[in-house]
């Protein structure tokens, strides 16, 4: 990579609305003042865009205002000046008929709010299941320097039953709960019980689901900081992370480390080995091929099939294992698995951090072998995705062996 700093702030793409010396350039910085921001602090930094998915009616995005406050700390601290803006949320429990219905309607709003305002980067506050791919299809086909800051995984609970004690998550152990209280086994005090506890903390959910795929796998591509997948909502190393998304995007713009530059064939063929180690959800195949379009590298089915015949599930997490998110952060989260599927990795995908991700991986230890299992004792054989092909898909199905 060239030395940065590549951009002058001439260069700068706000200067198009800030620096210009007609009347439109005097409205926009009038109206900038009128809501008390100095002068200086648009002429003098970068303009920096913190899209924010956080909603009363989004609880995996609950703190995600607070978020955006270490984002903006983060940006002021390296030299640029932040603006918050409100994008579509999308809580996957709430919205009907389906959040699917909208993830290419908050991808468009992504693109287009980047592209008529002034902004010379972006971090993105997002994590529930289509937010990830929405808000990122959108800032792929923006291209400006993007940064992810993923929302975080909710926090673990116990249920203790007939002196029995066992973790317990979102999303799977719902059903499971759901079929005892059907059954008789749960009376209506436990049943109560149960839903004011299963979902805790802030935070997405705590399984294997799509949204852990999709925010893993947005590591593994190499659009968040190294380790920021796997860190609990509510942890202080997440408030930390945020403040480092918003130091690190002021870098990345003078260095125009742009979408374009870091989305490969590898960065996407990583991503997708990642998905098998986990056991990810098979929603990924929908959402990754998208997001590769927009990058303009062709990933296919067959590709994905390829690569889930190759890398074995390592990570021993719900639905295809039995421990939750919490578990997967203090065995040491995306990089550990990385490290353990390192032979499958292209090593030289560049991330957001201006490293590649084999130099990333220096110093990268597994610190529960147990969660996190290495090649020679895998969860299962069995691939996170297996692909399909008959009368009833002829253009491709998946399933989970796993
Ligand atoms: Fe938001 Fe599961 S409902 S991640």
């Amino acid at each position: 990579m060239k030395t940065p700093p590549f951009k002058t702030l001439d260069q700068l793409r706000s200067r198009r609305w800030f620096s210009d010396t007609g009347m439109r350039g005097f409205a926009h910085r009038q109206r900038m003042q009128q809501q008390g921001v100095r002068r200086e602090d648009m002429m003098e930094r970068p303009m920096v865009a913190i899209i924010n998915t956080w909603s009363d009616l989004s609880p995996c995005h609950a703190h995600l205002r607070e978020r955006a406050e270490a984002v903006k700390r983060g940006i002021l601290l390296a030299g640029g000046f932040p603006v918050e803006l409100p994008a579509m949320s999308l809580g996957e429990v709430m919205v009907k008929p389906t959040t699917m219905l909208y993830r290419n309607f908050l991808a468009m709003e992504v693109e287009e709010l980047l592209r008529s305002l002034p902004c010379d980067g972006v971090v993105i506050l997002a994590g529930c299941d289509k937010t990830t791919p929405g808000t990122l299809m959108g800032a792929i086909s923006m291209d400006i320097p993007t940064l992810f800051c993923p929302a975080g995984t909710m926090l673990n609970d116990r249920h203790v039953k007939d002196g029995v004690s066992r973790i317990v998550g979102a999303g799977t152990h719902t059903r499971m709960f759901w079929d005892e209280y059907q059954a008789g086994n749960i009376d209506d005090r436990e049943w109560q019980h149960l839903e004011s506890r299963m979902t805790r903390a802030p935070g997405t959910c705590n399984t294997m689901g799509t949204a852990s795929t999709m925010t893993s796998m947005t590591e593994a591509l190499g659009l968040t900081l190294p380790g920021a997948s796997s860190i609990p909502a509510m942890d202080s190393a997440h408030t930390r992370m945020a403040t480092d998304c918003g130091e690190r995007i002021v870098g990345m713009i003078w260095e125009d480390l742009k979408p374009s530059q870091l989305l490969t064939a590898g960065s996407f063929h990583n991503a997708t080995a990642v998905q098998m180690a986990l056991g990810g959800s098979t929603n990924a195949a929908v959402h990754i091929i998208a997001m590769a379009r927009r990058a303009g590298v062709p990933l296919t089915l067959d590709d994905m099939d390829a690569i889930g015949r190759k890398v074995p599930v390592l990570a021993n997490l719900f639905p295809s294992g039995d421990r939750l998110m919490e578990d997967f952060y203090y065995a040491g989260g995306v990089p550990a698995l990385m490290l353990q599927i390192r032979p499958h990795l292209a090593l030289d995908a560049m991330t957001v951090n201006g490293h590649s991700i084999g130099d990333n991986l220096d110093g990268v230890e597994v610190l529960d072998p147990q969660v996190i299992r290495p090649l020679d004792n895998p969860v299962t054989d069995a691939g996170a995705l297996a692909v399909l092909r008959g009368n009833l898909a002829p253009d491709g199905a998946v399933i989970k062996p796993s």
